[in-house]
């Protein structure tokens, strides 16, 4: 097994092993008797773990939910679930409120957790549900999807949309333990399996070059580069919990991954999405061996480099962008592979500079 340690202020661990799914429900269990070791009665007996509700999606609960019920049933807890359709539009207010009010109907106390089994949308909503219910209650993270375990699964940051964007509401809410199974990547489709890779290919160029070479060759072992990619986003969230500094180079390739989603209106994937970014950012700095190298990257992974769409549009889109403060963007820029540095630019350069990325 590996184990990646997130140094948050409330630290924990994303453990990574093939089969782990099985063993979730008995990790958890000892995880809570250890940090319940105070409370323990007199004579010594063992603490029950309490209530668990497992969040999932529809599609995850056809593949994984009955098996992740018996092992947290094993582990001792009593156990419920709280079932979303799949996708983004299942990431709202309203079902982040429903599920609350299904916590408070099945009499869920501060002692008690929330399991999220699925990618980015089931693990965002749990999250927040996790942060709002009785001020902030313990949940789990078991992503299913690539791109939720090298990304969104670690680092606390839990939001739903709202009608005027994504990830309008939410809130820095770390999670007790991440539960990483790659087995369960066997089952996903083979364009979300490489979207996943995106984020991955990325951390890669943030921080790494021994593990941006691997997908270079293409003979990566994905249990090795989710482990690689989590420490490079531990690291990082540990030096920068609340996304006020350092945690922007997590956003390489997202000004513009950002931008090509909404011009898009959502009908290009977000891995596919970074993986434009990743290219046109590294294009824009006129660095050509570089670029050579992430567009070589992107393709053997089975990723895009390039869209459709009109580069008038999406450089239009990144006027819009959330995480401008005033007249002025920040934007993350490769030096190299293994290096990136922030810059803060005005928005008419960082339009110049992106543009060059685009043409
Ligand atoms: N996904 C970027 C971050 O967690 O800060």
């Amino acid at each position: 097994m590996k184990t990646v340690f997130v140094k948050t202020e409330k630290p924990y661990e994303v453990l990574i092993e093939h089969g782990i799914l099985d063993r979730s429900g008995a990790i958890m269990a000892g995880h809570i008797a250890n940090s319940m070791l105070d409370f323990a009665s007199a004579d010594g007996a063992l603490v029950a773990p309490g209530k668990c509700c497992i969040v999932t999606d529809k599609n995850v609960e056809a593949l994984y939910l009955e098996e992740t019920r018996v092992s947290f049933k094993a582990g001792g807890f009593d156990v419920c679930n709280f079932v979303i359709d799949g996708g983004e539009a299942s990431k709202t207010m309203q079902v982040a409120t429903s599920l609350v009010e299904f916590l408070a109907e099945m009499r869920f106390t501060r002692s008690d957790i929330i399991v999220a089994l699925g990618g980015g949308v089931v693990g965002d909503l749990a999250g927040f549900a996790a942060s709002m219910y009785m001020r902030g209650i313990n949940y789990v993270q078991i992503p299913t999807t690539v791109l939720s375990a090298v990304d969104s699964s670690v680092g606390g940051k839990t939001a739903v949309n709202l009608s005027e964007g994504k990830n309008l509401a939410g809130a820095f809410h770390q999670p007790m333990k991440v539960i990483i199974d790659p087995g369960l990547f066997d089952t996903l489709p083979n364009d979300i399996y490489h979207q996943g890779l995106a984020e991955a290919i990325k951390a890669g160029v943030i921080a790494d070059r021994f593990l941006f070479e691997s997908f270079e060759l293409g003979t990566f072992d994905i249990e090795d580069v989710i482990a690689k990619a989590v420490a490079i986003k531990a690291r990082i969230v540990s030096l920068d919990e609340n996304d006020i500094g350092e945690r922007a180079l997590l956003n390489l390739g997202h000004t513009i991954a950002h931008a090509v989603e909404k011009a898009s209106a959502f009908e290009i994937a977000h891995g596919d999405a970074v993986a434009i970014g990743l290219y046109a950012v590294a294009k824009a700095t006129g660095a050509k061996k570089l670029t050579e190298r992430i567009y070589r990257t992107l393709t053997i992974n089975g990723l895009p480099w390039s869209c459709d769409i009109p580069k008038e549009e999406i450089l239009a889109q990144i006027a819009l962008d959330k995480k401008r403060k005033g007249d002025s963007i920040r934007v993350i820029i490769p030096l190299r592979i293994g290096e990136c540095e922030i810059r803060d630019m005005r928005l008419e350069e960082a339009r110049e500079f992106l543009s060059r990325g685009l043409e």
